[in-house]
């Protein structure tokens, strides 16, 4: 995984400075076959970076621009009449990659629709499921909530994703490097630059190299510990759930793997938690007046489990 990792970040950096963190997530992600959502505020290349990743992949790939007055069946798909007959035409939620883009300028009704798919893996319509391929990667954007107009995803909702990256400014380093790019006039560097360098059957070999990385008792209790610890921090309403420790432990085993390893240490446990777990976290309202934030919060939980030896 660890090659796949390196050629996978050479692709979407022919086009996007300092995504190298991001493409960690996504290939863990479409590995794990789980979805990510990438919140920052507008112009931090969330579309970019989630283009390019596609494109270096050798899958099907679509794009939803989520829009007030989209309804649940722009994205899932429509029942027609053709030739007397009900025939369902499959919406753009049917491909492999989706980019599920700006997804909270979209009423609550039509965010459902997709995130149900998202869980269920198929859609159904007037009764009938229709199954949606494998793999199945969904990569959202939002940009952070207090912007006008938007519906935030509720708390249920946002505990499907596996993980929630925080896209920010880029340092001064990586801004300059970016203003190197080529591009035409004030265009991105063209997307045609990066090429399919990873194919479905590649994805799927790695994910059994994930299933297979050695997991000891002191690492799967290290799990359990920091997961229970989020539950009982004072600042904190809601607690990770059982579900969250799942994904835990599972994007775990992939950055050991992206690592290079095939065992998992409580370091790898520790740096992927605050992207795993900070998004599933309700805060109480005194919490987020004095400006603490998830990540505050899973940072004090981590703080409070010994680390197995
Ligand atoms: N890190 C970066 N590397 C390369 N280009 C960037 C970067 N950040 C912003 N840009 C430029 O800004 C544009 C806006 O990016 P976009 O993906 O549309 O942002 P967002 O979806 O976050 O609003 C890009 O097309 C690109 O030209
Ligand atoms: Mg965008």
């Amino acid at each position: 995984m660890r090659d796949l990792r390196a050629r996978v970040a050479a692709e979407v950096a022919k086009v996007v400075v300092g995504a190298d963190g991001t493409v960690d997530v996504l290939l863990a992600a479409a590995v794990l076959g789980g979805h990510v959502l990438l919140e920052g505020a507008p112009g931090t290349a969330k579309t970019l970076v989630a283009n390019a990743y596609a494109r270096s992949l050798d899958l099907g790939f679509r794009r939803i621009q989520f829009t007030p007055d989209m309804l649940p069946s722009d994205v899932t798909g429509t029942a027609t009449l053709r030739g007397g007959e009900l025939a369902f035409r499959p919406g753009p939620v049917f491909t492999h990659v989706l980019l599920a883009d700006e997804i909270n300028r979209t009423p609550p009704k039509t965010q459902a629709a997709l995130l149900e798919a998202m869980q269920e893996g198929q859609v159904s319509a007037d009764g009938e499921r229709h199954q949606l391929p494998v793999p199945f990667l969904v990569v959202a954007t939002q940009n952070p909530i207090e912007l006008e107009g938007t519906y935030p995803l509720p708390e249920a909702q946002l505990d499907r994703f596996l993980f929630k990256v925080d896209v920010g400014y880029p340092s001064a380093a990586e801004e300059s490097a970016m203003l190197r790019l080529p591009r035409a006039g004030i265009a991105a560097t063209p997307l045609s630059r990066v090429v399919a360098v990873a194919s479905a059957d590649e994805l799927a070999a790695a994910r059994l190299e994930v299933d297979g990385t050695h997991t000891t008792d002191e690492v799967l209790d290290y799990v359990v510990a920091v997961v229970r610890a989020t539950r009982e921090l004072p600042a904190v309403e809601l607690g990770a759930s059982p579900r969250a420790a799942v994904h835990l432990l599972g994007a775990a085993r992939a950055r050991a793997r992206l690592d290079g390893r095939d065992f998992v240490t409580p370091d790898d446990v520790g740096g992927v938690a605050s992207a795993v777990l900070a998004h599933r976290l309700v805060l109480r309202p005194e919490a987020e007046l004095d400006r603490y934030r998830p990540s505050d919060a899973i940072a004090t939980a981590i703080s409070r489990v010994p680390v197995p030896r």
